[in-house]
């Protein structure tokens, strides 16, 4: 199957203006903070990051358990609202769009592999993946038949018509994968993408993603503990405590022990 068979048009000339095709960089966060809660109990989740990620640019995200990645990427994605600071993504503020506008945006050129996989159980694999092409107003019948294109590209076209329930976690974690990338966003994040995939199918989604995830000036942010698939990157960004400590190529994070270690 050709890359080319997942493609998709932004439904209306608005979407397209929205959808940010400025030539600048993907995503700008500048003095991103995210508290959750308040007073006494407050958990500091993000302390001050600026990350910028470019067009064409796979950047991983790693550091210990509990350090902001989750969020960092949820506020990225226009998931979670960040207490202070910004974030544009593909030119756009994300931190001034009201929820509604914030959703169009995000439905149009954001796909997300969330670490649970957030499959819809009622669905078969073909139906959750048609889901952002159904919400960017593809008629059924081609959104069904682009899911099950981007199916067979991460190798489960013979599962098209299988429940979430009856797959194993892999395969759900390459349905998110599919669901991700089917509407061509232009920019895709993934909450630890292979953490369910053998060494062959970590290696083939790296791939995949590296391949049709970088292309005509898309990102990839990637947050991974798997040092297997570091070089897939172009650099790699360290977080600590809410804090990006260090960004540096693949080959300097091998040598440290920030993402060796991470858990
Ligand atoms: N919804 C939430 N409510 C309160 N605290 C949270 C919530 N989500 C995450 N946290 C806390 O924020 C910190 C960062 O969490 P998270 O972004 O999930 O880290 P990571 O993905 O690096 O493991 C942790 O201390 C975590 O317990
Ligand atoms: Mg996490």
């Amino acid at each position: 199957m050709q890359d080319g068979n997942i493609r998709v048009t932004p439904a209306t000339a608005a979407a397209s203006a929205a959808s940010g095709m400025t030539g600048g960089p993907a995503v700008v966060c500048a003095g991103l903070e995210k508290r959750y809660g308040e007073g006494a109990t407050a958990v500091h989740a993000l302390r001050g990051v600026d990350l910028t990620v470019q067009r064409g640019e796979l950047l991983m995200l790693v550091g210990p358990s509990g350090c902001g990645k989750t969020t960092l990427i949820s506020v990225m994605a226009g998931i979670l609202d960040a207490t202070d600071g910004t974030c544009r993504i593909l030119g756009q503020d994300m931190t001034a769009l009201a929820s509604r506008p914030r959703a169009a945006f995000r439905a149009r050129n954001i796909g997300f592999v969330f670490q649970a996989y957030n499959l819809n159980p009622a669905l078969t694999a073909a139906e959750n993946v048609s889901v952002p092409l159904r919400i960017c107003g593809a008629p059924v019948r081609e959104a069904m038949r682009r899911a099950e294109a981007a199916l067979d590209l991460v190798g489960l076209g013979d599962k098209t018509e299988s429940a979430p329930g009856d797959l194993s976690g892999g395969q759900q974690q390459r349905v998110a994968i599919a669901r991700a990338l089917v509407h061509e966003p232009q920019l895709i994040v993934c909450d630890e993408p292979t953490s369910a995939l053998d060494h062959a199918n970590g290696q083939r989604v790296m791939e995949l993603l590296r391949r049709v995830g970088t292309v005509d000036g898309r990102a990839l942010v990637i947050v991974t503990h798997d040092a297997r698939i570091f070089d897939f990157s172009d650099r790699i960004a360290e977080l600590d405590d809410g804090r990006v400590t260090r960004v540096g190529t693949p080959g300097a994070a091998r040598h440290s022990s920030g993402p060796s270690s991470a858990t």
